[in-house]
C-alpha cells in the first residue's frame, strides 16, 4: 500500500462548466471520487488537493509530499510558468506524473512548454478526464515495479 498525492491547479475546480469542448463535462469532484475508488481497489491510499494559488500548491507539496510515494499533478496554467512548483517537487524528491485533459502539444505555442516535462516519469495528455485514470494506472504500475525491485534487492 502506498500513498498517492493528486494535485489540481488553477481553474480545475471549474471542470464540468469550464470550456467543456476542451476539458469535458465531468466535474472535478466526480474525477476525484473515481480516482479514490480505483486507488482503493488497487490497495493504495489517495489524497487530493486543488488550489488556484501557486503558493498553496507549493505548501502542499512541501507538507504532504514527504509522506507520499508518488505525485500525480495537473498544474493547469502553472504548467507553463511555475519554476516554484518544479523546485518544490525536486526539493522533496517526489516522483511525478504530469496530467492534462487537453493535448497541450497540439495547442497554442505557450502551452507546449511544460516546466515539469523533463522531471516527470511521464505525461498523460489529451484524453479528457480519462487522462487522470490512465495516469493512476501508470502510477500503480510504476509503484508495483518499484516494490518488485526493492524486494529483489533484498
Ligand atoms: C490544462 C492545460 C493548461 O494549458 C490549462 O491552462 C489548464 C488545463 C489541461 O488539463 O489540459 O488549466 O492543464
Amino acid at each position: 500500500m502506498a500513498r498517492i498525492l493528486v494535485l489540481h491547479g488553477p481553474n480545475l475546480n471549474l471542470l464540468g462548466t469550464r470550456e467543456p469542448q476542451l476539458y469535458g463535462q465531468t466535474a472535478l469532484t466526480a474525477i476525484d471520487q473515481e480516482l479514490q475508488r480505483r486507488a482503493a481497489a488497487a490497495g493504495h491510499e489517495l489524497e487530493v488537493f486543488q488550489s488556484n494559488h501557486e503558493g498553496a500548491l507549493v505548501d502542499c507539496i512541501q507538507q504532504r509530499g514527504a509522506q507520499a510515494a508518488l505525485l500525480i499533478i495537473n498544474p493547469g496554467a502553472y504548467t507553463h510558468t511555475s519554476v516554484a512548483i518544479r523546485d518544490a517537487i525536486l526539493a522533496v524528491g517526489l516522483p511525478v506524473l504530469e496530467v492534462h485533459l487537453s493535448n497541450i502539444h497540439r495547442r497554442e505555442p505557450f502551452r507546449q512548454q511544460s516546466y515539469l516535462a523533463d522531471i516527470a516519469l511521464g505525461q498523460v495528455v489529451g484524453f479528457g478526464p480519462a487522462s487522470y485514470m490512465l495516469a493512476l494506472q501508470a502510477a500503480c504500475h510504476w509503484l508495483e515495479e518499484q516494490a518488485a525491485q526493492a524486494s529483489q534487492a533484498g
